[in-house]
This record gives structure tokens, C-alpha cells and sequence, in this order.
């Protein structure tokens, strides 16, 4: 039902410099995997399979990830090093890739709204690819697909954060209509200490009915002078519904050191060492080293 997900990755990145001075953040892999592939394979474990990027200037190993490079794989053909690329290749065949540049970088709302050819007029997810969600059970975005068959509203996912980390989100306060779903009535971005309206705090990952497009169009530039979606979504919120939900799963933020840290201990031990199909060699080379 929801087939598209947008990649907004034209950012500069800047709390990871001197990293993201050539690299995309998008890029910076977490153990022996780039951010921007654990979405892609999130939203096609959600049933999505037209990935749309919007990229910028300085992102051309996104494009140049998720397609063949032949001369690579002609090099390690036949040998067991080929097993490394079999998830990769996986995705590659599963799912369509397009790409838009946002000339100017105005915020999130604007990087969005340039997402707007390649989405077309069709409800869609938004996955920022450096909050990295994982679950046991279903992926955060999957979650957020059954809840839209259900109610049928642009949804954002939420996490309950410390009292003095609000500041960092944009932050919701609204009724609960069942566990871990609430209707949204308020949404500020990024809320001065102590005036967060409540700890619930948005995080990367949207599911967006078209209308929100025009509702961008007309909205002015607010918080650090970007076009922010929050505004946006708060004017969908008034006119009619947005939900806010709390997921099942953790979120690492991987735009920051700390969250990155994080993800890449938390992946290695519960992805990394307990996948036997794509780690043999990784996992050999870990055993020679700890001998
Ligand atoms: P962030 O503010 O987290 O990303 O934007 P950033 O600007 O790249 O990072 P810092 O804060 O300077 O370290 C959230 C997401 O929106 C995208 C970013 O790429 C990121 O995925 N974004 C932001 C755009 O695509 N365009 C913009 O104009 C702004």
C-alpha cells in the first residue's frame, strides 16, 4: 500500500566533522554496513520498493552503493569474499532507485518538498537514515504501516527522551486513543529548556499523506531559518490528523558520536555476530584476531 520511501540525505552532517567533510553521512558505516542500507533494507522489510533520495552536492557514493560495480565484482568472482556482497546485491534487485539533488540546503521540510517528483501524489514513509531503528519483531517503519491501514493519517514515530535532551527534536504533546498512539495537538521543533510541551520526541522515521506538500509550500521558514516539517505537520495536525507513535524497538542517533558509538556496539554484538550469511569471513577474521 505504502510502496515509496524518501531518503532526505543532502544534509552537511556537521556534528560528525571532520568525517563528513568528503563523506556522506549517509555513508559512515555501522560495523561493515553503510547507515543509509540499514533504511533501505527497513523499508523494504515494510513492503516498499521505490527508494527516492534526495542527495546534494559531494553525494555521489549513494548512487554509486546501490548499483553494480562491476570491475569489484569481477575481481573477487568465484572466491568466498563474494558472500560479503550478498546482501547488497539482494537489495539492489529488490527495489527501484531514484535520486532529486535539493540545491540549497533549507531544512527538512524543503528536502522533503524536493522529494515530491520522484513521490508523486501517493501517501509515503520518510526514513532519516541516521537514526538507525532496529527491532526483534517487525522494523519501526513496518509498525508504522500497519498502523496507517488502520487510521489512514500522516503518522510520526516518537520516543520517550530526557527532560534535557528535548531540545534536540522536535517535540509533540496530544491525547492517547490506545497504547503508545496519540492524536497530535502540538508540535514544536527544537523547544527552549523547559518549555517542551512534553518528553515525546520525534524521531527519523514519518509516514506522510500527499497533501503535505502543499501544506510545506506554505509554510515560512522557522526554527535556524529552515523550512521545518514539523510546521507542516502541525497544519496537517490542525486541519485534520496526525498520529504520533511510540515504537517497539531502539534508535540510535548516528549523527552524533555517542549514538554512533552506540549502534556500531549494539549491531556488532546482536546483527553482525549472529548473521552466518553475510559475516563468515568478517567472523573468521575476528576469531584469528582474539586467538
Ligand atoms: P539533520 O539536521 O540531522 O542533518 O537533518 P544534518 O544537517 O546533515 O546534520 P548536522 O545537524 O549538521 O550534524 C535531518 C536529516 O535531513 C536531511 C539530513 O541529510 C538528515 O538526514 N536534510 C537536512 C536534508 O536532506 N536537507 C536539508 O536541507 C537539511
Amino acid at each position: 500500500m505504502i510502496k515509496k520511501c524518501l531518503f532526505p540525505a543532502a544534509g552537511y552532517g556537521t556534528r560528525f566533522l571532520p568525517a563528513t567533510k568528503s563523506m556522506p553521512k549517509e555513508m559512515m558505516p555501522v560495523v561493515n554496513k553503510p547507515l543509509i542500507e540499514y533504511g533501505v533494507e527497513e523499508a523494504i522489510d515494510a513492503g516498499m520498493d521505490g527508494m527516492c533520495i534526495v542527495t546534494g552536492r559531494g553525494k555521489h557514493s549513494i548512487m554509486d552503493h546501490f548499483d553494480k560495480n562491476y570491475e569489484l565484482e569481477h575481481q573477487i568472482s568465484g572466491t568466498n569474499k563474494e558472500e560479503l556482497l550478498v546482501d547488497i546485491r539482494e537489495v539492489i534487485d529488490s527495489a527501484n532507485f531514484t535520486y532529486i539533488r535539493q540545491r540549497e540546503m533549507k531544512g527538512l521540510g524543503h528536502a522533503i518538498l524536493t522529494g515530491r517528483e520522484l513521490v508523486g501524489d501517493e501517501p509515503f514513509a520518510v526514513v532519516l537514515a541516521d537514526d538507525l531503528c532496529v527491532n526483534e519483531g517487525d522494523g519501526v517503519l513496518a509498525q508504522m504501516v500497519s498502523l496507517f491501514k488502520q487510521f489512514r493519517c500522516s503518522i510520526v514515530a516518537v520516543q520517550e527522551v530526557p527532560e534535557d535532551e528535548t531540545h534536540k527534536y522536535g517535540v509533540i504533546s496530544g491525547e492517547m486513543i490506545k497504547d503508545n498512539i496519540f492524536r497530535v495537538e502540538d508540535m514544536v521543533e527544537k523547544p527552549e529548556k523547559g518549555k517542551a510541551p512534553s518528553n515525546l520526541a520525534i524521531i527519523g522515521r514519518y509516514i506522510l499523506t500527499p497533501d503535505i506538500f502543499e501544506l510545506i509550500e506554505g509554510t515560512e521558514p522557522g526554527k535556524g531559518g529552515e523550512i521545518q516539517i514539523t510546521d507542516a505537520l502541525l497544519k496537517q495536525a490542525k486541519s485534520g490528523c496526525v498520529l504520533a507513535y511510540k515504537f517497539k524497538g531502539h534508535r540510535f542517533d548516528c549523527g552524533s558520536v555517542e549514538g554512533y558509538i552506540e549502534a556500531t556496539n549494539y549491531c556488532y554484538e546482536n546483527l553482525y555476530l549472529k548473521d552466518d550469511k553475510v559475516s563468515t569471513l568478517g567472523k573468521q577474521a575476528t576469531q584469528k584476531s582474539q586467538k
